[in-house]
């Protein structure tokens, strides 16, 4: 999440190429909306920007990720971004709604880092009263399987600054490994942190959701 693409003062004069490719399959002509048990994830809309804004710009949220966009009209740029983003297979950000409301009380997000999308990283933000709630994991649980089973990601990788309890432990219970830890990797307020390097493969993903069947009764 610390080091996902987007720099609003990098985007407000990009204009895009007309010259992109854009390959043609379903995820980048339109995200999904995946429907979980307590939320559902939709593709973002500028109207998202205001609570967006609102949730994700508090110090709580905002400590030990890239500084958010500081304005409503910020977050409407990064929304416009994203799009453009997606439509051109390198990333995809899923507004999170509670089921039965529409309005985006976070995000998620997975940025290919390599051609082809075999290796991502991903990072989400969740305003914080729906913190402990079940709504990230709830969440995540559908953009693992959207990154492994639609967009063919091999290896997701996440980052967490050490300092970030919460959210090192969040990914540790969706089971992804920590590797490594990344020394001095993460400049915040002027600080250079160490963050935790985490990844999911495919099959340890897959693993993990396999139903577990009873062990056969031996009748001798
Ligand atoms: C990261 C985030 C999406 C996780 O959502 P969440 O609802 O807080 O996550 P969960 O409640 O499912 O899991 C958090 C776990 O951390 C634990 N926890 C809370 N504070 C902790 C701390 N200081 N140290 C260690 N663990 C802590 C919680 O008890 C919980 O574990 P449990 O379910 O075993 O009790 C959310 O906290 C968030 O948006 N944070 C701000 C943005 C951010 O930091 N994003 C980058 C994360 S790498």
């Amino acid at each position: 999440m610390e080091k996902m693409p987007y720099r609003d003062e990098l985007q407000q004069a990009v204009v895009l190429s007309t010259t992109q490719t854009v390959v043609s399959t379903d995820w980048r002509q339109g995200l999904p909306t995946l429907r979980g048990r307590q939320v559902v994830l939709r593709e973002l809309r500028a109207s998202d920007a205001a609570s967006l804004f609102a949730l994700l710009t508090t110090e709580e949220v905002a400590r030990f990720i890239s500084p958010p966009p500081s304005t409503v009209a910020g977050f409407e740029r990064f929304i416009e971004w994203a799009l453009r983003q997606r439509a051109v297979g390198t990333y995809a950000c899923f507004a999170v709604t509670v089921a039965g409301f529409d309005t985006a009380i976070g995000i998620f997000q997975v940025r290919s880092t390599e051609p082809g999308f075999a290796t991502a990283e991903w990072g989400f933000a969740i305003g914080s009263d729906f913190w402990g709630t079940g709504v990230f994991q709830d969440g995540a649980a559908l953009v693992l399987d959207f990154a492994f089973d639609t967009i063919g990601v091999h290896r997701l990788e996440a980052r967490a600054a050490v300092r970030n309890g919460r959210g090192n432990r969040a990914l540790q219970k969706l089971g992804a490994v920590q590797e490594c830890r990344l020394r001095r990797s993460f400049l915040k307020n002027g600080e250079y942190l160490d963050q935790m390097l985490y990844a999911m493969l495919d099959t340890d993903w897959r693993g993990s959701r396999a139903p577990v069947f009873a062990s056969p009764v031996r009748v001798h």
